[in-house]
């Protein structure tokens, strides 16, 4: 169970914030999270006590450093079932997957060789392998979807061949808020040698999760998303894969020698991804982040936010004026419009309202064919949302039309 008043008190943005005079509503998880006073505590302490570089210095507080760093690491590995040099320290959920394009793909991927992804996707999980597949001669393929755009295993089993080598897919998409069957996925593309990338952004911070039991063979995810700090994230990656691919940057920390000749020996993984100083107060936040979300539980934060989820679209059915696009979602992700209204001027309407939310195309664009709509309005829940708020959202919606969103303008 989840005590969320109690919660509440942990997250200096839930309190006092005021959008267009009314008590803020922030229903925009899925872009970012707020961060809780352990997380900033962290990054705090960094700056405040420990200042140096990592891996770096032979001096006590530089000790102080590593330890703290690597701590994190292995606090990491342990929240997702890993092992601690399968782990990599990103920027975030972007560049760990384009790393994986990069030096995976880039390397392996023959002429001919098939992609697979998803129409459902971000451009993060789509764009890197576009360019890739461009570069080396390979296919992109999309996966085809049943009609409410949920992956269907045995319509993917019918696509795969040996040419598949790799599956790209997030394990729940940031626009229907779809959960894809991960494990059945990995153990399908093993059976044709083929390796799992799994964009974890909007996984990660919601539910429980396994690497190994998953079985896939990367996962990369965001720590801003999960109430960490910005500009930090993770790749897993299996050890022999992440041995086997080549770094997306090159630089200090990363190599154990290199001479005039041109030969560079790296180090080996996860250091051989981790050229330059690291972002270290970001990563230091992240383990708070962790440590902070395990005190919940990843069990409580996912069973709590489905109940708010099914309570808002059992409230949104009744609506005449809203178009829900995935009411069977297994996530805590909303999206809909209002009817006759263009999602941006509903946006505007809720933030006249106090609530943010996000319209557009929420960076899945190949998605807008799908849905029959240019944009749509996004709704996205955290553990620290609560009933209360949920109704006044659903008070916007019902008062929401053609004439209240214009009259936000005069
Ligand atoms: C499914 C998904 N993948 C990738 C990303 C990119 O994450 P980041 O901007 O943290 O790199 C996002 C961000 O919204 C996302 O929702």
């Amino acid at each position: 169970m989840i005590d969320v008043q109690r919660i509440r008190n942990d997250f200096p943005m839930l309190h006092g914030k005021k959008m267009q005079s009314h008590d803020l509503i922030y229903f925009d998880n899925a872009a970012t999270t707020f961060k809780p006073k352990a997380v900033q505590k962290a990054v705090d302490y960094y700056y405040t006590d420990i200042t140096c570089n990592a891996h770096r210095g032979d001096y006590d507080l530089s000790y102080t450093v590593d330890q703290a760093y690597e701590g994190a690491r292995k606090r990491v590995a342990h929240f997702l079932n890993a092992k601690v040099n399968e782990i990599v320290f990103t920027s975030g959920t972007s560049e760990g997957l384009n790393m994986v394009a990069q030096g995976y793909g880039r390397k392996f991927l023959q002429e001919g060789d098939i992609v697979l992804t998803s129409e459902s996707e971000h451009a993060s999980c789509v764009l890197p392998w576009m360019k890739v597949c461009a570069e080396r001669k390979a296919t992109l393929a999309y996966m085809k979807l049943d009609e409410s755009g949920h992956i269907d295993i045995a319509a993917l089993r019918s696509q795969m061949n040996e040419r598949v080598k790799v599956i790209a897919l997030a394990m729940i998409t940031n626009v229907l808020g779809y959960e894809a069957p991960i494990q059945k996925i990995c153990a399908l593309a093993h059976e044709y040698g083929a390796v799992v990338v799994v964009d974890g952004a909007q996984s990660v911070p919601h539910m429980p999760i396994d690497v190994r039991k998953l079985d896939c063979d990367f996962l990369a995810f965001s720590a801003h998303k999960m109430c960490g700090p910005t500009g930090t994230g993770v790749l897993y990656g299996k050890y022999d894969l992440l041995d086997r691919m080549d770094p997306l940057h090159l630089g200090g920390g990363s190599n154990a020698r290199f001479d005039m000749c041109g030969n560079i020996r790296l180090k080996n993984p996860p250091f051989k991804f981790e050229s330059g100083t690291p972002n270290i107060e970001g990563v230091l936040g992240l383990r708070a982040a962790i440590d902070y979300l395990d005190v919940i539980g990843m069990e409580n934060i996912h069973a709590y936010e489905l109940e708010l989820h099914h309570y808002i679209v059992r409230e949104l059915l009744k609506m005449d004026n809203i178009t829900l696009y995935n009411p069977d979602a297994q996530s805590a992700i909303i999206t809909f419009n209002i009817k006759d209204v263009f999602a941006q001027d509903a946006a505007t309407f809720f933030n006249a309202n106090g609530i943010a939310v996000r319209s557009g195309q929420h960076c899945a664009k190949l998605l807008v064919d799908r849905l029959n709509t240019s944009a749509t309005i996004r709704a996205s829940l955290y553990f620290y949302n609560t009933k209360a708020e949920a109704d006044r959202f659903l008070d916007v919606c019902a008062k929401a039309n053609m004439q209240s969103c214009l009259d936000v303008y005069f």
